[in-house]
């Protein structure tokens, strides 16, 4: 006979969570994510627009973009590197944070180029009339077929990432011969979640630098007739720490002489990547100032004797997510006695994949307003116990149709979105100083449907 005590009573991990209670709902204006406020009847808003309107408008979950954050996030890392570098910076912005062409346009006209990683990037870029110059092609194991377009000159630049794709550029025709450079991995791993730590070696990505690898692959380069214009470094992710930039420069300053001393020819451009952190809850945010000066002394030192090389640096995460916040909707509220509340929204992982992947901490904020306080679990509508997108968050007490504003979910989420459980993407809003406009349709359940068929042997 099956007993109570025949089996061991386990907790929800959630619930065994220790860390320590945050404030997930901002105690005061001044303490709301950039381009986040109250109206004066308590409701939140983003770039002036009210979210409960868009709710409305537009239904939960929803993704609210804001096009003023964005510029002016992109504007601080382009002002911070052209005072250090002068006309010698090159800020990019690495799409893969979201790739959307109305986040392009947003973009558009400031003083940026923009990497992609995949044809499809590179199509919503120029969906959103960017010029394919402007464009530089990532990525490891890119596909022939985009390697072939990027030759033909689909884009302005592409990172080489390994010696087998260094051949396979070598054997195409190549009638635009875009410049490329070389992504080394240079043995550096910053201090950030192993899943998007990208620097170390014998990982996926870029040449191997202390093996001599990164050197051969130059000089193999250089011996077929590549337009090689220079290094690349991307590090990783969520870096908070600037001194590990400092330490990349001086490697990549350290291969351009190797490379100088073999064939006398300096190359023009080392790129150090993205990877700027952002402060989601507790982070620290990696100023783009603090970033500036730093790799500006640490190049003072590497570059000793070499012509100053062009500096690049492309940011992501920086730049979208403090431009994004996501509205739900709050369902089913489940109170046990004895344990932390779990409150359900409208949305979860499949929006937003980020928790649960990384154990990432998010910010929220009731949108209708503040109220007495109570600590709860956000829980997403997804059929998984890690389906849990904020622990611990002090929060007034929800209830049943109250809205939710995450914050800072412009980056990684919508890219990473997925239809797990059947349940259409959300839609994507774009804010503007009191103006909004649907950007991306919220999928329907025909779009689930679309190109599924029986096969000939099912049908009667
Ligand atoms: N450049 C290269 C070559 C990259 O691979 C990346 C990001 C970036 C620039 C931009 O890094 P950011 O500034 O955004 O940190 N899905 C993960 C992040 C993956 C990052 C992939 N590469 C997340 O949600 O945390």
């Amino acid at each position: 006979m099956l007993t109570e005590r025949a089996f061991a009573v386990t907790i929800h991990p959630m619930q065994r969570e220790s860390a320590p209670v945050r404030q997930a709902a901002p105690a005061g204006v001044s303490d709301f994510p950039e381009g986040v406020s109250r109206g004066p009847d308590g409701v939140l808003c983003f770039s002036g627009v009210r979210l409960t309107e868009l709710a409305e408008r537009y239904g939960t979950p929803l993704l609210v973009l804001s096009e003023d954050v964005a510029r002016a996030a992109a504007l601080r890392f382009i002002d911070a590197f052209r005072r250090a570098f002068g006309p010698r910076a090159s800020v990019s912005y690495a799409a893969k944070a979201l790739a959307l062409p109305a986040f392009f346009r947003a973009l558009a006209d400031l003083d940026l180029s923009f990497d992609v990683v995949s044809a499809g990037e590179a199509a919503a870029a120029r969906f959103a009339g960017i010029a394919p110059e402007r464009l530089r092609l990532h990525g490891n194991n890119k596909p022939d077929a985009e390697l072939r377009m990027a030759a033909a000159g689909g884009v302005g630049q592409v990172v080489i990432d390994n010696p087998e794709e260094l051949e396979r550029w070598i054997a195409m025709p190549r009638p635009a011969e875009p410049p490329v450079l070389l992504r080394v991995a240079p043995g550096l791993s910053p201090d950030t979640h192993e899943y998007i730590s990208t620097g170390g070696r014998g990982g996926k990505f870029g040449f191997d630098g202390p093996s001599g690898e990164a050197l051969r692959g130059l000089l193999r380069a250089y011996a077929a007739g590549v337009r090689v214009a220079g290094l690349h470094a991307h590090l990783g992710s969520q870096i908070e720490d600037v001194s590990i930039y400092a330490a990349s420069l001086s490697y990549l300053y350290d291969l351009r002489r190797h490379f100088h001393e073999r064939t006398g020819v300096w190359l023009e451009e080392l790129n150090i990547g993205g990877g700027p952190a952002y402060r989601y809850t507790e982070e620290r945010a990696l100023d783009a100032e603090a970033w500036a000066a730093e790799v500006a002394r640490a190049e003072r030192e590497a570059a000793a004797g070499q012509p100053p090389a062009r500096i690049g640096i492309e940011p992501g995460r920086a730049i979208a997510a403090p431009a994004g916040l996501t509205v739900y909707t709050v369902g089913d509220a489940h109170r046990v006695p004895g344990f932390t509340p779990v409150v359900a929204v409208d949305g979860g992982m499949g929006d937003n994949i980020r928790p649960a992947l990384y154990h990432a901490r998010y910010g929220a904020a009731r949108v209708e307003g503040e109220g007495p306080v109570e600590v709860c679990h956000i829980v997403g509508r997804y059929c998984e116990s890690g389906d849990v997108l904020i622990t611990n968050a002090r929060l007034p007490r929800l209830r049943r149709g109250d809205r939710l504003a995450v914050f800072g979910t412009g980056a990684y989420t919508f890219p990473m979105s997925m239809r797990y459980n059947g349940v259409p993407r959300p839609a994507v809003v774009l804010v503007r100083g009191g103006e909004h406009a649907c950007v991306c349709e919220r999928e329907t359940e025909e779009d689930l449907l679309r190109g599924q068929r029986l096969a000939p042997w099912q049908v009667p």
